[in-house]
């Protein structure tokens, strides 16, 4: 869109689902391109409103409530002030973060489906669905599990196998199970409204062929579906939490959840505005953080209808499908709203080399991170952004977080503002000295200075944040050479003048990072601008000189950024590595679930109590002891993997249980008759099974 024709903006960030708390991979991929845009445009002086809010309907909620045996309402209510939470105090400066359980959604998404309804958009159709007649239900797709057909998997689900990561149809699954009742659900005819998307198809085409300008990921995605055909698309669901669908026959119906979220984005403004034009407070405020310092009386309907406005998606990239192709849809269907002009989705996050997973708990969360890294936001703000996935899959690691902090945010930020503002309260008082005469070496510097801001604009205008960043920084590293190169320290005993005009140049610097950096790091901002006195945050003004007026008092210096030691990460690591062991385990349980067998094969097995009565190493062997077994019918021998765990001499005398009928084997030279029973923990170490009070030897064991 040319710059010159845009009159406001209107900038979403994708709505989290309220299944759990956000990490890392949500912080990096979405909510700091997107509040790093919106500061921008803010101190640009540009009309903007920033959009965001709770996705609290749809299958993702109802199983999050199965799993913790709380109701759907409990879990949206916990996560919605969970996340709220997170991203305020991580800066994310929305003007609202609103939520589609309240009124305002529900009455919006059902005017906009009964708009399209009206004018006989949908199409009506009866389908097969599964259905679980004990639970008397409908079966969502992620309800269902089964033997994927693509690679064995025995618990694929409907929509996905895990395994091979295969997009699946629950009707795909070899023996599919309810989740919910574990019953083989049944076919069943149900009707559903479709969004005709192939409709839509060639205005799509030409929507996206008008947009060449997006990054080649989007773009490509997009191309790849119209290319393959668009099919119509079922609207509502069988589904009994979320948007009631507002038409006749319609019971036990919902908005299918990729209608309404997207919807949601509409409705949040609606709300921000409704609450801006009552000059009372209301408890609306705090329920969907409102922003109270960007608040702005006007009309929603500018921000979503009116061709001078800007409309930008802010998304991870599985959501690519949805913001380019069925929210357009929807919108084309209705008319009279305006299309996003760009849909900058970013790739995935990794962390220590492997792919971010809430269910495995391989995850950075904020609101940890919070309360482990009190005060220091802005340290994995930096990291985020400029590790940001923007092209391609990237990966976070502790190590290159603590380098990043203290090789540069501390050893070039910090260092560069502490110096001059310390040098400053040194030598005048903490007053901004007077410019004197300025050399050439001295205006090289002031030229590169002013060359920055509008590199930085045409960086973050398109959208490339972590080059805008490392951008940001080199305006700290032409600060750090030049004190460098002309070494004030010295010079003062010689040639106070001079110094005037070096620390004056440089507090000017100092004064147009506060500017630059705070898109990125609006704490640091607000430091920085405590400790220059300063009130800035206008785009305008950044790269110019006389920011700082002679005589201007400055305060004390304040670090910015601290060292962080290597115990500091170390715990980190650990506790990732906590989580992959609690993993292991879990797999262990689940890796050993054998197909069933009958009774009969299991009474085929002879397993009696028995006692160890003598045990020594096997010779040349790390893990085998000979064991000598009173089983209570003989004496025999035993061989054994446990001498990794057990001492020969501590394990006389243990009872065990013992496989007495199994074919005996040579081992090592030795014939070993049966097998004893150990029970193997995640980590691999063994121990007994045996009955917890002594029993006679040759007692059944079944
Ligand atoms: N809740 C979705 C997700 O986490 C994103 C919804 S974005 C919106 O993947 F468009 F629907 F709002
Ligand atoms: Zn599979």
């Amino acid at each position: 869109m040319d710059n010159s024709k845009i009159k406001r903006y209107t900038v979403t960030a994708a709505l989290p689902y309220t299944n759990g708390p956000v990490h890392i991979g949500h912080l990096a991929g979405v909510y700091l391109p997107a509040d790093t845009y919106v500061r921008y445009l803010r101190s640009n002086k540009r009309d903007v409103k920033f959009i965001c809010g709770s996705d609290e309907n749809g299958v993702p909620i109802t199983l999050k409530a199965k799993k913790e045996g709380v109701s759907p309402q409990e879990v949206v209510d916990k996560y919605h002030k969970i996340i709220g939470d997170s991203f305020k105090e991580f800066g994310v400066s929305f003007d609202i973060y609103h939520r589609t359980s309240s009124q305002m959604h529900h009455q919006t998404a059902s005017d906009f489906f009964e708009h399209l309804y009206d004018k006989g958009v949908f199409t009506e159709e009866v389908t097969e669905q599964y259905y679980d007649e004990k639970a008397q239900t409908f079966l969502a797709d992620r309800y269902i599990t089964g033997t994927c057909p693509k690679c064995g998997n025995e618990n694929a689900y409907g929509d996905q196998c895990e395994n091979c990561g295969s997009t699946l149809n629950a009707t795909d699954l070899i023996n599919p199970k309810s989740t919910l009742s574990g019953e083989p659900p049944v076919r069943k005819e149900t009707k559903n409204w479709f969004l005709p998307l192939d409709k839509y198809e060639e205005q799509l085409r030409t929507y996206i062929e008008s947009h060449k300008e997006w990054r080649p990921n989007v773009y490509g995605q997009c191309q790849s579906w119209l290319n393959a055909g668009l099919q119509p698309r079922a609207m509502t669901r069988d589904l009994d939490w979320g948007v009631k669908v507002p038409v006749k026959d319609a019971e036990g119906k919902v908005l299918y959840v990729w209608f309404d979220a997207p919807i949601g984005y509409i409705s949040a403004t609606k709300e921000l505005f409704d609450y801006a034009r009552l000059d009372v407070w209301n408890p609306k405020a705090e329920e969907y953080y409102i922003n109270q310092n960007t608040l702005s009386k006007g009309n929603w309907e500018d921000y979503w209808k009116d061709e001078q406005t800007k409309l930008v998606h802010f998304i991870g990239k599985d959501n690519i499908v949805f913001h380019c192709i069925i929210f357009p849809a929807m919108l084309m269907a209705h008319g009279g709203y305006i299309l996003a002009d760009n849909v900058p989705a970013n790739e995935f996050l990794n962390l220590e080399g492997q792919k971010i997973s809430t269910s495995k708990n391989w995850a950075v969360w904020l609101n940890e991170y919070l309360e482990e890294f009190k005060g220091k936001q802005d340290v994995l703000r930096y990291v985020l952004t400029s590790t940001a996935p923007e092209t391609k899959d990237n990966d976070f690691t502790w190590k290159d977080f603590q380098a990043r902090n203290n090789n540069e945010l501390v050893a070039v930020l910090g260092n560069f503002i502490n110096r001059v503002v310390v040098l400053t309260h040194k030598y005048f008082d903490g007053k901004v000295p007077m410019l004197m005469e300025i050399r050439p070496e001295d205006q090289q510097v002031i030229d590169e200075l002013a060359a920055y801001p509008e590199k930085i604009s045409a960086s973050i205008e398109n959208y490339r944040f972590r080059e805008a960043l490392s951008e940001v920084m080199n305006v700290a590293r032409l600060g750090n050479k030049y004190l460098a190169d002309t070494e004030p320290w010295k010079v003062i005993k010689t040639d106070e003048d001079r110094v005037r005009t070096i620390l004056n140049i440089s507090l000017q610097i100092a004064a147009s990072i506060e500017i630059l950096i705070e898109p990125f790091l609006p704490f640091t901002a607000d430091k920085l601008m405590k400790m220059l006195n300063y009130g800035g945050h206008l785009w305008e003004d950044a790269g110019k000189m006389h920011l700082l007026h002679r005589g201007h008092q400055l305060n004390q210096a304040e670090l910015l950024f601290e060292k962080i030691e290597d115990e500091v990460v170390q715990a980190q690591i650990d506790k990732l590595n906590k989580s992959k062991e609690a993993n292991s385990l879990a797999n262990a349980v689940t890796a050993s679930a054998k197909e069933n067998i009958q009774f009969e094969d299991f009474n085929a097995v002879d397993i009696r109590v028995a006692t160890i009565v003598a045990a020594e190493k096997v010779e040349k062997t790390k893990k085998l002891l000979k064991l000598t077994l009173d089983t209570g019918l003989d004496q025999r021998t035993v061989v054994s993997g446990i001498a990794e765990y057990f001492k020969p001499e501590d394990i006389i005398g243990q009872q065990v249980s013992l496989v007495v009928n199994l074919a005996p084997r040579e081992i090592k030279g030795i014939v070993s008759q049966g097998m004893i029973l150990m029970s193997e923990n995640a980590d691999g170490k063994l121990d007994f099974v045996a009955p917890r009070e002594k029993h006679h030897n040759g007692s059944v064991v079944r």
